[in-house]
């Protein structure tokens, strides 16, 4: 029996996925689920340190007043989902992760999210600075009550709507003094969450399109506070099956001329996308792939339509029109049924053990390998999911034959949003060295 204990802290932790994940997990611990569509069980991982399905301890923010009991609950009687001996077995461990959720904040997160919150404190005005700090408190707590040895943060809350940045997100030190203004929106809820998160040097994963770390000042942050991280939106469906078959088209040279999908589905996550502020952050991770990996643009379209009796049950055509040989056109089609949480869960799981074991190798900065389980890889041009692929085995390889590098815990050190000064390292000292698919920071021994 394994003696780590890690800590998985969801934002938005009631939801579908966070629900599905808490179950997952519950459900692999007490060994009644195989490992069935998590990546991190291939072989390509044997001999490779992640931590076990057991070594997991969950906490997290949610703004509803909900529960993972009644979460579970819904999902059964609404999307026929989750065997309920699974779900019944697993409720001890389900009620006692919730007792770690904690309310999270929506201020700034747009219409749409704000109305979902019926807890009151979600509304509670306050100065980023103030956001950062509870965030830093709620996380010592779930540390110390858990005897973590290590915690890793994932978003998957509410896609929010984009946000644009400004000259003051360029850089700490323009960013550290707008912290301790309240009124003009500085950061959403997602950017929120991250930098608290990467202030702590704790890796985080953004599993939405939502803004998160996608911020050059967090970027500035994450390097020196030795955390990984990566994002953004999670490929789980029709843009996975986008990533898989356009390769075949630019392989076989055919000339793609349209491609058009439509997508239909009825969960919480459908309803907020219903709105269109929102539903434009979705619509461009989508949209922007296919383009990407043929190397010119045919026309596209992708719709995401709000069907309330579908549930967690997403359906997507696509109609893809090509041109062959002797300039005859052709087309393909297909469907994708799928259940949303069911599909997302366990990449979530998985990116939660990569991550834990890239800061374990002291590593730092966007993790690139993680390419292939994103819609829009941050720091990675390459959508083909085959190559994608080949980063993540290449990375699996190394973490196998060469050993990790811890680095010191960034969270008992001093605060470098608090105590910033230019050109200075709080917690040492890393240096970036090219790995394959990803940038390892080294520590630098120091005098
Ligand atoms: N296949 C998938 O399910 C899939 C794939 C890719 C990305 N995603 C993204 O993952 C996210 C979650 O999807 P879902 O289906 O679980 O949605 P969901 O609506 O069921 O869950 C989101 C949860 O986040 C909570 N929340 C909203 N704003 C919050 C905040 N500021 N702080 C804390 N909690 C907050 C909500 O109350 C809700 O419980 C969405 O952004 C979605 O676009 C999902």
């Amino acid at each position: 029996m394994s003696e780590r204990r890690v800590g998985l802290w969801m934002i938005g932790a009631f939801g579908g996925v966070g629900t599905t994940v808490a179950l997952g997990l519950a459900a692999l611990r007490r060994g009644l689920i195989d490992n069935t569509s998590l990546t991190t069980t291939l072989p390509i991982f044997d001999g490779v340190d992640l931590d076990g399905f057991g070594d997991f301890v969950l906490g997290g923010y949610e703004v509803r007043k909900t529960s993972y009991r009644r979460s579970v609950q819904e999902f059964q009687q609404r999307s026929n989902v989750f065997d309920p001996a699974i779900a019944d077995a697993c409720m001890p461990d389900l009620d006692a992760w919730g007792e770690n959720v904690r309310p999270g904040t929506v201020v700034n997160a747009g219409a749409t999210i704000e109305r979902l919150a019926d807890l009151p404190e979600a509304h509670r005005v306050e100065t980023p600075r103030a956001a950062f700090e509870k965030m830093k408190t709620d996380l010592a707590e779930f540390r110390e009550k858990h005897r973590l040895d290590q915690i890793v943060v994932l978003n998957v809350a509410s896609t929010e709507p984009p946000f644009e940045l400004g000259e003051v997100h360029e850089t700490l030190d323009q960013l550290v003094p707008a912290l301790e203004k309240s009124g003009a929106p500085l950061l959403p809820p997602s950017s929120i969450y991250a930098g608290a998160a990467l202030e702590l040097g704790l890796p985080y994963i953004n599993f939405t399109p939502s803004l998160g770390a996608s911020i050059p000042a967090l970027a500035e942050l994450a390097l020196k506070r030795n955390a990984p991280y990566g994002g953004k939106d999670a490929k789980t469906g029709e843009t996975l099956m986008k990533t898989v078959l356009a390769p075949m088209f630019a392989m076989r040279n055919w000339k793609i001329l349209s491609w058009v999908g439509h997508n239909i589905f009825g969960n919480r996550d459908g309803l907020v996308l219903d709105d269109p502020a929102n539903k434009a952050s979705k619509i461009k991770t989508k949209d922007q792939v296919v383009s990407s990996i043929v190397g010119y643009k045919p026309q596209t379209h992708v719709s995401i339509e709000y069907i309330e009796s579908l549930d967690d049950w997403k359906t997507a055509w696509d109609h893809i029109h090509f041109k062959g040989f002797l300039n005859t056109k052709m087309m393909m089609q297909f469907t994708w049924q799928g259940c949303d949480s069911i599909l997302a869960a366990p990449i979530a799981i998985d990116v939660c053990r990569l991550a834990l074991l890239a800061q374990r190798r002291g590593e730092a900065g966007v993790m690139k390998h993680l390419a292939c389980f994103w819609k829009n890889p941050m720091g990675v041009e390459e959508h083909d999911f085959f190559k994608q692929f080949l980063m993540l085995e290449q990375y699996a390889r190394t973490a196998r034959e060469v050993p990790a590098t811890p680095l010191p815990a960034a969270e008992h050190q001093d605060c470098t949003l608090h105590h910033h000064t230019h050109g200075e390292t709080t917690s040492g000292t890393t240096a970036a060295v090219e790995m394959p698919g990803n940038v390892r920071a080294v520590p630098v021994a120091k005098d």
